[in-house]
């Protein structure tokens, strides 16, 4: 049995995000999201609200939500995982991503696949979200609609 990550940040998850879980969840036998509880950004939502934002989000049997703190590659081995999965949308993603793979292989030999964004979804990320979200714009086409919400209600407060 292949048990892969999926780790970020996912403040809040997009449908970016949850196209590369949907693909994981049909190429795995079983996928763990793992959300970082303390993100290097000040995070727009916690750990609890980003946990239920993707589990919400992400309704295949074979994947679980679980938050994480310390090293990622501890995490991996903590949960059986063999191999992680991150989301490439450009050249700019991948020379960040290559260098968090390579640095995980170092500390603990995991694999990392690259996944290619799907092409409608290259221009988003979790940043341009809210910035679009806290100034007006809609967001409704860009992340699941419990997110979309959960913006609404954020901005109101
Ligand atoms: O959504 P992001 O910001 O691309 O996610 C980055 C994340 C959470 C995957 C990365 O920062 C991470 O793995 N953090 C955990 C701490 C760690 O293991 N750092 C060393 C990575 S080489």
């Amino acid at each position: 049995m292949i048990t892969a990550l999926v780790p970020g940040s996912f403040d809040p998850p997009t449908n970016g995000h949850v196209d590369v879980i949907s693909r994981c969840a049909s190429i795995f036998d079983r996928v763990v999201v793992a959300v970082v509880a303390n993100p290097s950004k000040q995070p727009m939502f916690t750990i609890e609200e980003r946990s239920a934002l993707l589990e919400a989000s992400c309704p295949w049997d074979n994947v679980e939500v679980a938050g994480f703190d310390g090293l990622l590659v501890d995490f991996a081995a903590a949960v059986g995982a063999s191999v992680v999965v991150k989301g490439l949308r450009a050249m700019t993603d991948f020379d960040y991503e290559i260098q968090l793979s390579q640095m995980n292989r170092h500390l603990s030999g995991i694999v990392t696949m690259f996944v290619a964004t799907k092409p409608e979804w290259g221009y988003i990320s979790s940043s341009l979200v809210k910035e679009v979200s806290a100034l007006g714009g809609s967001v409704d086409e860009l992340v699941p609609a419990v997110v979309a919400q959960a913006l609404a209600e954020r901005n109101q407060a």
